[in-house]
Parts: C-alpha cells; structure tokens; sequence
C-alpha cells in the first residue's frame, strides 16, 4: 500500500511507563477466550471489578458491546472473526500503552488470531486465560438462548456446534468453569498473576 510510506509514528512525551507510575501497577492484556456461555464475560467482569477495588486502572474489551460498535459490520464467518480479533488486538494493544489493566472477553476462536494478537506485544504484557468448559455444559446452560437456535439451524456458523473452537495449547491460566465456581475461578487467577509478578 502506497500510501504507508507517508505515514509516520508519532512518539508521544508521556510514556507507558509514566502512565504506569501515576496508576501505581504495570498495565498487561488479560485475555479470554472460550466457548459462548463457558463464562469469560462473567469472569472477566469479577476480575475488574476486584482489581477496581484495589485502586486499579481497568477496562474490559467485551464480545457484545464491541460487536454493537467497533464490530458492527462484522458477523460470524471465519474472515470476520479473524478481523474482530485483529481490531480487538489493536485497541487492547493502545490500553496496555494507556498503562491500564486491559481483560478481554471474545470467543477467538482461532489459535493464530490468538497468537498474532500475543505477537502485537512484548512477552508477558498478553496473559491467555482459558475458560475450559465442556460444550455439553455449555449447551445445557443456554444463557441466551442461541445453542437452541443453532441446533435447529437458525443460527450459522456457531461456535462449537458448526463453527471451530481450538483450545489454547499452552494458556498461561486455566479455569475448569464447569468444575470451579466463581469465587474458585477469582481465586485461582489472582494467585497465578501474583506468582507471575504482574500483581503484588
Ligand atoms: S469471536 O469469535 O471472538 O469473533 O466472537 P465474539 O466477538 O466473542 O462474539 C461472541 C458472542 O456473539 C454471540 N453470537 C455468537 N457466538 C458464536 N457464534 C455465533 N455464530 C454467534 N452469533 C452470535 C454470542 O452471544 C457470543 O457471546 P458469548 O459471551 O461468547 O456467549
């Protein structure tokens, strides 16, 4: 693309790690990923809102929320998939220079995505959390309905049933949502980010 060429990088005075100096912790990408209903959004949510209470910067980046605008001309075939984690990639890459504490709750499903998004950072700012839930539990919890829809064909290409999932290979941290309750999932996550140093 031609036009790159004339586009250059603007450094700014005020740097990562002054941001991170004012809020008191380093910034870091907390990055979920699991099946529709394994419970990333609700995981994510209970992380910030504790992080939240120990005077922390925090933001998190929800599949939703983000398909009602930055996404919203995308939908659910691979190629718009891939394109929803790159963006997704991008923004949680400015948070993490913004010196906040970035979770994301998106399916990305696709293990390259996963990892050209890791790639966007330097080694250990991208924490791969992995919502392990069995897809039958998945399916019997039907929060919002859609695994119904998607077996009787009203919904295509859905996670799980008629589009893949590829289970993170080598995730930082794993929670079993279908063995470990909430409160088991919290507590197992901080100590893993306490033990990593991202924490104190
Ligand atoms: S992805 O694959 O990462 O781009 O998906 P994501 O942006 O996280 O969006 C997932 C949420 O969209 C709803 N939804 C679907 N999920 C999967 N497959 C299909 N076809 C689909 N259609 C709609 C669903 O509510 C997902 O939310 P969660 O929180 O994962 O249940």
């Amino acid at each position: 693309m031609e036009y790159r060429k004339n586009i250059v990088w603007h450094h700014s005075q005020v740097s990562r790690s002054h941001r991170e100096s004012l809020n008191g912790h380093r910034s870091v990408i907390l990055w979920f990923t699991g099946l529709s209903g394994a419970g990333k959004s609700t995981i994510a949510h209970a992380v910030e809102a504790q992080l939240h209470q120990r005077g922390c910067s925090t933001f998190v980046l929800d599949g939703d929320n983000i398909r009602h605008g930055l996404s919203k001309d995308l939908g659910f075939e691979d190629s718009d998939r891939k394109e929803n984690i790159r963006r997704i990639a991008e923004v949680a890459k400015l948070m993490l220079d913004a010196g906040t504490i970035t979770l994301t709750a998106f399916i990305s499903p696709f293990r390259l995505e996963r990892e050209l998004a890791r790639r966007t950072v330097a080694e250990g700012d991208f924490i791969e959390i992995y919502c392990n839930c069995d897809l039958t539990v998945c399916e019997q919890r039907d929060v919002k309905g859609l695994y119904r829809k998607a077996r009787l064909g009203e919904i295509a290409h859905f996670t799980g049933i008629s589009s893949p999932y590829e289970p993170p290979e080598n995730p930082e941290i794993v929670i079993n949502t279908d063995q470990m309750n909430i409160e088991e999932c919290l507590a197992h996550i901080f100590d893993r980010l306490q033990k990593m140093g991202i924490l104190s």
